[in-house]
């Protein structure tokens, strides 16, 4: 990864931490980018990205390129000393693209093609789609590559958005080409597809197709395995722009990922090698129970694809967004507690969608950094209000997060996990991972996300929320790390299926049922609605299973129902380490106490119970951060000696956090991430 070795606050200019936005000046006349750079040096922004659906202006026909609009925004940003992070213009395609060729436009599963109109309306196998937008690509990295206020390309903008998924013929011939590559023989395919089910051998490679909507269920290995292809194919997308890039221009190249909770169909482990520094992009979503949890899960994610290395975050709201059925605004405050649970958890750059508020196009009521109320507005002061406490947290950029506990997440599970004719429709995976997660968010437990088979011996606790596909070797890795003295935490429907989809026999959970010591014979989804007691004071729903113990001890049993008396939680022994299961979906509290056992045994200390304020620690070699984010209605105490640097002031023994509010604290280096003191606890003691 990484080969310019850039790191993040570097793109700033001066090693600050990054203050940027999407800006769109051809959204407007050259007379308001005047007032735009004044008023982004005002706010103390140092990066911007441009041109990232610039296309159509600067290609207006097959050829005609006109670059002056695009030198003038670059050269004013220069002039005020704004560094450019570079749109490669690809994303959106100029009408007169696909006037000339319609084939370039995605087609569904049902065989719809998509009209022009929208935005990302390309099939990621399209050869002419290549064609013109590496062309494209070639004349903006020949004009700016070596243009001083260049600090950062941006390919194309959150590939696979929309597009990710297309059907079309032209798709088909390059998923025969892709799976030819994986099998090599027609037998290897049929046999790894299980084609003999259903009459559905292949004799032809010509025979095969995407995974196109059928009368029935489709084949669940073919669903998957056009998963892997089609993520494969917008990562080729990216490299071959990056080749380009590469060619002409030294300057570091990236694109912005989209690891959040709605969008999931590129397996960002094996994109994230690719980037000279890693993006992402995250949304608050209020579909969600817990959208600051997620948003905390989402930037884990993202520093474990920067393997624990800083990270950007390219693009997040000020307030509202407008993709939502009910676009909520943010209240007063927590735009900032949203943008320092980034910076909290490893980023070291912070970016909005967008400078200005569009008055015309689909997002002209998205929030953006200058609202359209104009400056004498909330959003404009917290605006300012970030930009001069960033400055304050310079000295954070570079410092690395602080974790003890890993939890294994896999983007190829979660296309497996949610396919359909599973036992239950109910059960999803992002809902397991969520709620594990937010078990150890509540108690305080810093997690680092990392991948299956990852190296866990630097770890104290390993989570492992419904893993149901997985291989030997991954199985394996976790094995080998609680026998070592390791512990583990493993969710229901985890361990089912092997890489294939094919399904591990002789009992559930098949690929660890030795580290569980448990055997499960059959499962017994419950009804939506419908609960299950336990008999240690926790309920169930969703989902029970027949668990026979075979080593391991049950923690909690259904006490009443069909599955009365047999285990719902257990615990094992394995060589040095325990490994817990939870066969059932316990409600939050069962988890949280599940966890919090789990995470006391290996050594992490752990809240007793939720408190609303978040704490993560980032350090370097000498000193140690400390983040505190207040999200509750009353003041926090937290037992910590340094100095504060959002108020400057020095802190002997306790900080106090007011409601809603966010204090970072420098103090000599923290051995390990434990947290100090709450409310509620003895703080007095500390005195
Ligand atoms: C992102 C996209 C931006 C903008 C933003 C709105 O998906 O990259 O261009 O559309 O969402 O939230």
């Amino acid at each position: 990864m990484n080969p310019t070795n850039t790191s993040v606050a570097e793109l700033s200019g001066n090693g600050q931490l990054v203050y940027g936005c999407d800006y769109n000046p051809e959204q407007w006349d050259p007379a308001v980018w005047q007032e735009d750079v004044r008023l982004m040096k005002e706010a103390g922004v140092n990066l911007v990205a441009v041109n990232i659906f610039g296309w159509a202006e600067l290609e207006s026909s097959p050829g005609t390129y006109s670059f002056d609009r695009l030198d003038q925004v670059l050269d004013l940003l220069h002039a005020h000393g704004i560094g450019v992070n570079l749109g490669t213009g690809t994303s959106s395609t100029p009408a007169w693209l696909t006037t000339l060729h319609p084939e370039i436009l995605p087609e569904s599963a049902a065989g719809v093609r998509a009209w022009p109109g929208g935005r990302q309306a390309w099939c990621p196998s399209s050869p002419r789609y290549r064609e013109h937008a590496l062309r494209l690509v070639g004349e903006v990295v020949r004009r700016y590559g070596s243009h001083p206020a260049v600090r950062l390309w941006h390919v194309s903008n959150e590939l696979g958005c929309h597009n990710a998924l297309c059907y079309c013929d032209v798709s088909a011939a390059a998923f025969r080409d892709w799976l030819a590559a994986r099998y090599g023989t027609l037998d290897a395919l049929n046999s790894a597809w299980g084609t003999a089910f259903w009459s559905q051998r292949y004799s032809a490679w010509d025979q095969i197709l995407p995974p196109r909507t059928t009368v029935s269920t489709n084949n669940p290995t073919q669903v998957l395995d056009f998963h892997r292809f089609s993520s494969d194919e917008l990562l080729g997308y990216y490299r071959s722009e990056a080749e380009i890039l590469r060619e002409h221009s030294t300057v570091p190249v990236t694109t912005n990922f989209m690891v959040t909770a709605h969008i999931r169909n590129l397996d960002y482990w094996s994109w994230a090698p690719h980037m000279d520094v890693i993006a992402n992009d995250h949304y608050l979503d209020h579909r969600l129970d817990s959208p600051i949890v997620e948003l905390a899960f989402a930037a884990d994610a993202t520093r474990g694809l920067a393997q624990g290395q800083p990270w950007l975050l390219m693009e997040h709201s000020t307030s509202a967004v407008n993709w939502q059925p009910r676009n909520i605004a943010k209240v007063p405050g927590e735009m900032l507690r949203n943008s320092l649970a980034h910076l909290a958890r490893g980023a070291d750059g912070l970016c909005f969608f967008q400078w200005r508020a569009s008055v015309q196009g689909s997002e002209k009521f998205h929030s953006a950094m200058l609202p359209h109320t104009g400056t004498d507005s909330r959003i404009w002061r917290e605006v300012l209000e970030l930009g001069s406490i960033l400055a304050k947290l310079k000295e954070v950029a570079g410092t690395k997060v602080q974790s003890e506990a890993a939890l294994i997440f896999s983007w190829e599970a979660w296309w497996a996990y949610d396919q359909e004719s599973h036992p239950s429709s109910d059960v999803r995976y992002l809902d397991q991972v969520h709620a594990l997660y937010k078990a150890l968010w509540e108690t305080g437990v810093t997690v680092d996300i990392v991948a299956p088979g990852a190296d866990l011996s630097g770890y104290k606790l390993a989570v492992v929320p419904g893993l149901y596909l997985v291989r030997e070797d991954e199985a394996s890795a976790l094995e080998m790390y609680v026998r070592s003295g390791g512990h583990a935490v493993v969710t229901y429907f985890s361990g089912i299926v092997d890489e294939n989809e094919k399904v591990l026999t002789g009992g559930y959970p098949g690929a660890f049922r030795n580290l569980l010591g448990i055997r499960s014979e059959e499962f017994y989804p419950l009804t939506p609605g419908q609960t299950l007691a336990l008999d240690n004071g926790s309920t169930a729903s969703l989902w029970t299973e027949a668990t026979r113990l075979e080593g391991a001890e049950a923690r909690a049993s259904f006490s009443e129902g069909h599955r009365a008396g047999t285990p719902a939680v257990t615990r094992n022994r394995y060589g040095a380490g325990t490994a817990w299961y939870i066969g059932t979906a316990l409600d939050p509290a069962g988890i949280r106490e599940v966890v919090a056992e789990a995470a006391g045994e290996s050594g992490i200390s752990v809240l007793d119970s939720p408190q609303g304020l978040e704490v993560v620690v980032r350090s370097s070699t000498d000193d140690g951060y400390v983040f505190l984010i207040n999200h509750s209605d009353e003041e926090h105490k937290y037992a910590v000696h340094g100095h504060e640097l959002i108020t400057g002031e020095d802190v002997s023994h306790v900080v106090a956090i007011p409601a809603g509010a966010v204090r970072v604290v420098r103090t000599a280096n923290p051995e390990s991430p434990t947290h100090g003191l709450r409310t509620g606890q003895k703080d007095d003691e500390s005195d």
